[in-house]
């Protein structure tokens, strides 16, 4: 079973300038709601129990705003509205579950996953980059389904624009399992479009084996001198582990960007 999941917040977020400058973007309200969340409830709904957040020392505001409770009692004293009261009790599960790991050094998300070797105690664990917000079907739920009955790793998949391929991780499929589902041959990070093996695009949800912190422990950089969790999974693949990727059901909302940000809480509004 997976029970274990870690969420990668020490990004700067640059590309959501100025908000960014004083508040960290994964906390950005959504239809009245944290970004993060949204991710938090995906977890939980998928059976997870415990969460690992990789912060910074700039964004300890995340830490804060789960760790708030006494700033809820004061007022709730005072004050019994029923709101805030709920407010609270939700605020207090989400601190029970959630463990704090720092990446003061933006190495990448590679180096952000490395951060939570000690905490991993299965074999699998699950990865949700807060930046994609997957709505309307539980993407982590299916994708433990689908690990249960083929016991190996399973990432999110989903068709992108040939002229956007260099924003993304991009597989090379092996072969279908169904309709859903195919085996990877590979997955290279960003690629040009001409390199592009294909327009299935890596999307932020990962059902990652504990081995990989073997690999990471090593990992050099790649592009843009960051260190990718897509080059760690590529060696994975070459040494024979499998991995599958799944093509969700869900929407896809992209919250990385200030237009994607804008356009993403139109659309949980609506839904
Ligand atoms: C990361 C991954 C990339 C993946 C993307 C999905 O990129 O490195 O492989 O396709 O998330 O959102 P980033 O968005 O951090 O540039």
């Amino acid at each position: 079973m997976i029970k274990q999941a870690i969420i990668p917040l020490a990004g700067l977020g640059t590309r959501l300038l100025p908000l960014t400058s004083v508040f960290a973007k994964e906390l950005l309200p959504m239809n009245g709601k944290p970004g993060v969340e949204y991710i938090l409830d995906e977890c939980i709904d998928a059976g997870i129990k415990e969460v690992v957040f990789i912060i910074s020392n700039k964004k300890k505001i995340i830490k804060k705003y789960f760790y708030n409770d006494n700033f809820f009692k004061k007022i709730i004293k005072k004050k019994r509205d029923k709101r805030l009261i709920d407010e609270y009790k939700k605020i207090k599960r989400y601190k029970k579950m959630i463990k704090f790991v720092y990446q003061n050094k933006p190495l990448g998300t590679g180096d952000a996953v490395y951060k939570t070797k000690r905490f991993i105690k299965d074999n699998f664990f699950l990865m949700l980059l807060p930046d994609d917000l997957i709505i309307k079907k539980n993407c982590s739920k299916a994708m433990i389904s689908i690990h249960k009955k083929k016991k190996c790793s399973v990432m999110a998949s989903m068709k992108v624009q040939r002229k956007t391929v260099n924003r993304w991780g991009i597989y090379m499929k092996k072969n279908n399992i169904d309709k859903k589902n195919f085996f990877i041959r590979d997955v290279i990070e960003k690629p040009n479009t001409k390199d592009a093996p294909s327009n299935n695009a890596v999307i932020g949800r990962y059902i990652l084996p504990k081995k990989i912190f073997k690999i990471l422990k090593n990992q050099k950089k790649g592009k843009g001198g960051e260190i990718h969790i897509t080059d760690a999974i590529r060696t994975l693949i070459k040494q024979k582990n499998k991995f599958i990727g799944h093509n969700f059901d869900g929407k896809y909302l992209d919250c990385g960007t200030m237009h994607g940000y804008i356009k993403s809480s139109l659309e949980i509004a609506k839904s």
